[in-house]
């Protein structure tokens, strides 16, 4: 017999489940079943949720994982958001730049550990002007023909996007951050907005880039309803690559001890996301590898099928941080690579070389 207080819980956990087989056969969820199962905290219905996600994966993908090189070429940045420790207040970071030839350098080096995706990252440096960029882009391109160019640049205008894809860039990353202004506006100065944001990746999408969208779990006044309308956003905008990753403080930035987004959380998310945005190129981020030794390898088993290892150059990496005690700084692009696959075979996965470009499946709404 059950005492009559665990009824409800029970007959919560119930729905909970519904919403999980909902989410898993219509690749849909409302707002208020979002934030109930944002809320769960049943072991069991989250296990349920991490097994759909895989097997949904498993379903699009088998046990492949693309691998994308990223290339981080300058920590200079015009902006002053309040998590990232690369912002423009903090001046206790060593600044640097690669010229064209050591960006080029590095996709050399990368090409011959098997990449065929560069992710060119910045912080929003002024002094790669369209043209210095597309210059970049088209000899990325000319030098290595099989592979596909992935941009991260930040804001730009729609004149300055077309000039990119025109010269060859092939997808570009654009996290909307949240998708509540009133908490846009709290994790960004008065100088950026919450509009021109989304008009970015409104006009990247139309231009024809493969677009990734996305978000940091547990960022400093982040609330439920924020992320269920994260969820929704991804789900209206159905973004060919999405990036979610904790929220970890850096200190020398007005959140330096605001606490680090939860594992645990970050893992339903990919989940739902999963679930949510089937075909999607989900990356198991550096920043869960960072919050926990098998980070990684848990976002892969919660429905994840991209890693991204780094190929900037040594000297520069510990000089990239978005956040405090980021992993990998200290690595050959090699050695990133090598125990990028270590990990993933030790889950049952394998890293592919392919370019892995994003590819609709067209079953929709499949019933299980
Ligand atoms: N913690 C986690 N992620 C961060 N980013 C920036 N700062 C942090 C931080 N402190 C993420 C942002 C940005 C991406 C390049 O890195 O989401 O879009
Ligand atoms: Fe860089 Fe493990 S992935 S050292």
């Amino acid at each position: 017999m059950e005492s009559p207080p665990r009824l409800p819980i029970q007959k919560n956990k119930k729905m909970i489940k519904e919403i999980i087989e909902k989410l898993a056969s219509e690749q849909n969820a409302d707002r208020e079943e979002l934030i109930l199962l944002l809320n769960d905290k049943s072991e069991d219905n989250l296990e349920l949720l991490r097994v759909k996600a895989q097997a949904r994966a498993r379903e699009r993908f088998g046990n492949k994982i693309f691998v994308r090189g990223l290339i981080e070429f300058s920590n200079i940045c015009k902006n002053d958001c309040f998590y990232c420790g690369l912002r423009r207040s903090n001046g206790r970071v060593a600044r640097y730049r690669l010229t064209k030839e050591q960006i080029l350098g590095c996709c050399e080096n990368g090409y011959a550990l098997g990449f065929r995706t560069f992710v060119l990252q910045s912080g929003e440096d002024g002094c790669y002007t369209d043209e210095v960029i597309t210059d970049i882009v088209s000899e990325v391109k000319k030098r290595f023909p099989d592979c596909a160019v992935t941009l991260s640049l930040g804001e730009r205008s729609r004149e300055s996007y077309l000039r990119l894809f025109e010269a060859g860039a092939d997808r570009y990353l654009l996290r909307h951050e949240t998708a509540s202004k009133p908490h846009y506006e709290r994790l960004h100065p008065g100088d950026m907005s919450f509009e021109n944001r989304l008009s970015c990746l409104r006009a990247l999408k139309e231009i024809g880039f493969q677009t990734g969208a996305g978000f940091m779990v547990g960022s400093p006044f982040q609330t439920t309803d924020d992320l269920a309308d994260d969820l929704l956003f991804l789900k209206a905008f159905e973004p060919q690559m999405c990036g979610i990753g904790p929220f970890i403080p850096h200190r020398d930035t007005p959140f330096g001890n605001y606490p680090q987004g939860s594992l645990d959380l970050t893992l339903k998310l990919l989940s739902i996301v999963r679930l949510l945005l089937p075909d999607v190129l989900l990356p198991s981020t550096t920043a869960l590898g960072t919050i926990d030794p098998r980070g990684r390898e848990l976002g892969i088993l919660h429905g994840a099928n991209v890693v991204m290892p780094n190929l900037s150059p040594k000297e520069h990496r510990k000089d990239y941080s978005l956040y405090d005690n980021k992993i990998c700084t200290g690595d050959e692009a090699a050695e990133c690579v090598n125990c990028l696959s270590l990990r993933m075979k030790s889950i049952g996965y394998e890293t592919v070389t392919d370019r892995g470009d994003f590819k609709q499946h067209k079953t929709t709404g499949n019933k299980e």
